[in-house]
C-alpha cells in the first residue's frame, strides 16, 4: 500500500464540492490506497456477528482495510482480530471462510497457533536457536487492532486510539437495536449461508446506490412491468413477497413523497421504508404475523412491541461499508478489493423465537433482492459497472450529486430530505473528506 504522501490534504479537499465530486475519487489507485489507510484503517469496521463465534475456537475469515484477518473466540472467551499471516515466513494460515478449530496450523512448516494468536508448538523444536521463545509475541499471529461489539455485531479498528464504538455508530445504534429487539428471544442469529458477489467498480458506488431512492423505477423497470401483469398469487413459501417487492420498485411520486431520508454526521444515513403493503409489513390478517406478534408481545409487552414493529426503515447506511435493514433482517457488507473491484457480502438474520416462516421470508427477501440470479441486484450491478466504465473516460472531471440540495433541511438529529434527494451521497462525501484529511489519532 502506498502511504498516500502523493496527495496533500488540500488536493483531497479540492476533489469534493457541495454538489459535485471529482471522478478521480473513483478511479485513482492512490486515492484507493489512502482510503484503505485512513477510512478502513481508522474507523470501526464490521467484521463478524457473535452468533458465528459462539464457542472458543469459532472463527470467521474476512477483510479489514485490505488485510485478510481472522476473527476468533479464544479459550478465555474473548473475541480477537488476528492478521491471517504466519509470523514465520509469511504464509496465509487459514483458507476457509468460517469454522471452528482449537488450533490453527500453518501449512508451510507447521507452526501451530491458538485462537488467541499465541504460538503453541513448532515441529523439530531443537533445530531452532536456544533462545527461540514460543512466548515471544513476535512469534505469534499479530493482532489486527481492537475489537468491540454492539449487541452481537463485532467491529474491529486498526487505529491506535479509536473512539468508543457506540460513539462511531451514533444514531445507527437504533437500527441495530431495532433488528435485535424484533426477536422474541431478544437475539438474532446470522444465517449461515448468503451470497458473496464481486463487481467491477469502486466500493463507494454501491454505498451510494443503497441510499439512492431515485433509481429503482428506472433501473428495475424490467421486473416491475412483468410484476404488474402477473396476477396476485400467494405461494406457501413467500406469500407473493417477490411480486410485491418488484411492484414497490415501480413506485411513483406519491410513494416517493412518503419516504424520508436522514443523513447523520460521520456519513451514516437512514431511509424510511418504501415497502408499505401486504406481507412485507406482516399485516394483521396474516396468520404468521399474528403468531409472531403474539410472541413479541409476550416478551416486550404490546406497547413496546408495537413501537418496535412501527420502526420501518429500508437501507440504513453505517459508514463506511455496512448496510442494515432491520425490518426485513437483511445485511450487506461492502469490501473494497481494488479501486475498481468490490466484494459484497449479502446475508440475513434469523429472529430467535419467531415463527420459522419469518426466517423463510427473510431468506426469500435475500434471494429476490440480492442473489446472483436476482432480477434486482443484477440491474444495480450493471449500473455500478457502467459508472466505473464511464468514470475512467476523461470526458470531464466532475460528476453531479446536486439533486435536492436546495430543499435539504436540518433537524436536531441531522440532515433531512425527501426521497428524491442525493443528500445521503453528500453526507457520505463530507465524511469522506473529513476522514481522508484527518491526522491519525
Ligand atoms: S511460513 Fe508458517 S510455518 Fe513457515
Ligand atoms: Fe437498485
Amino acid at each position: 500500500m502506498q502511504d498516500g504522501a502523493s496527495l496533500s490534504n488540500e488536493e483531497i479537499r479540492d476533489l469534493v464540492r457541495p454538489d459535485h465530486v471529482h471522478r478521480r475519487a473513483y478511479v485513482d489507485p492512490a486515492i484507493f490506497d489512502l482510503e484503505l489507510e485512513r477510512i478502513f484503517g481508522r474507523l470501526w469496521i464490521y467484521v463478524a456477528h457473535e452468533s458465528q463465534l459462539k464457542k472458543p475456537g469459532d472463527f470467521v475469515r474476512t477483510s479489514l482495510a485490505g488485510n485478510e484477518v481472522l476473527i476468533t473466540r479464544d479459550e478465555a472467551g474473548q473475541i480477537r482480530a488476528l492478521y491471517n499471516r504466519c509470523p514465520h515466513r509469511g504464509a496465509r494460515i487459514c483458507m476457509v471462510d468460517h469454522g471452528s478449530s482449537r488450533l490453527f496450523s500453518c501449512p508451510y512448516h507447521a507452526w501451530v497457533f491458538r485462537p488467541d494468536g499465541s504460538l503453541a508448538t513448532v515441529p523439530h523444536r531443537k533445530s531452532y536457536p536456544a533462545n527461540f521463545d514460543l512466548d515471544d509475541p513476535q512469534n505469534h499471529m499479530q493482532p489486527a487492532g481492537q475489537v468491540a461489539t454492539y449487541r452481537g455485531f463485532v467491529f474491529a479498528n486498526l487505529a491506535e486510539n479509536p473512539p468508543p464504538l457506540a460513539e462511531h455508530l451514533g444514531p445507527m445504534t437504533e437500527v441495530i437495536d431495532n433488528l435485535v429487539d424484533r426477536a422474541p428471544d431478544g437475539e438474532v442469529d446470522l444465517a449461515e449461508a448468503g451470497f458473496i458477489l464481486e463487481y467491477r467498480g469502486n466500493w463507494k458506488l454501491h454505498m451510494e446506490n443503497a441510499a439512492d431512492i431515485f433509481h429503482p423505477s428506472f433501473v428495475h423497470n424490467s421486473s416491475v412491468s412483468p410484476a404488474r401483469k402477473a396476477p396476485p398469487k400467494a405461494s406457501i413459501i413467500d406469500q407473493d413477497q417477490t411480486r410485491e417487492m418488484m411492484l414497490a420498485n415501480g413506485f411513483g411520486i406519491k410513494e416517493w413523497e412518503g419516504i424520508q431520508l436522514t443523513g447523520f454526521a460521520g456519513g451514516h444515513s437512514s431511509m424510511k421504508s418504501f415497502y408499505n403493503s401486504g406481507v412485507l409489513v406482516h399485516e394483521d390478517a396474516d396468520p404468521v404475523a399474528v403468531r409472531y406478534k403474539a410472541a413479541l408481545d409476550e416478551r416486550l409487552g404490546p406497547e413496546r412491541a408495537a413501537a418496535v414493529l412501527a420502526m420501518r426503515g429500508f437501507n440504513n447506511i453505517v459508514y463506511p461499508n455496512l448496510i442494515l435493514n432491520a425490518q426485513y433482517q437483511q445485511m450487506r457488507v461492502v469490501i473494497p478489493l481494488a479501486v475498481d473491484r468490490t466484494l459484497v457480502h449479502i446475508r440475513c438474520f434469523r429472529l430467535k423465537g419467531a415463527p420459522e416462516e419469518i426466517f423463510h421470508r427473510a431468506v426469500r427477501f435475500l434471494t429476490t433482492l440480492g442473489s446472483p440470479a436476482s432480477m434486482i441486484f443484477s440491474d444495480d450491478v450493471e449500473m455500478l459497472e457502467r459508472c466505473q466504465q464511464g468514470l475512467v473516460s476523461r470526458a470531464g472531471p466532475w460528476i453531479d450529486f446536486s439533486r435536492g440540495l436546495d430543499s435539504d433541511l436540518r433537524d436536531d438529529r441531522g440532515q433531512v430530505s425527501g426521497a428524491a434527494s442525493e443528500m445521503p451521497m453528500r453526507v457520505q462525501f463530507k465524511a469522506w473528506v473529513e476522514r481522508m484529511t484527518a491526522e491519525a489519532a
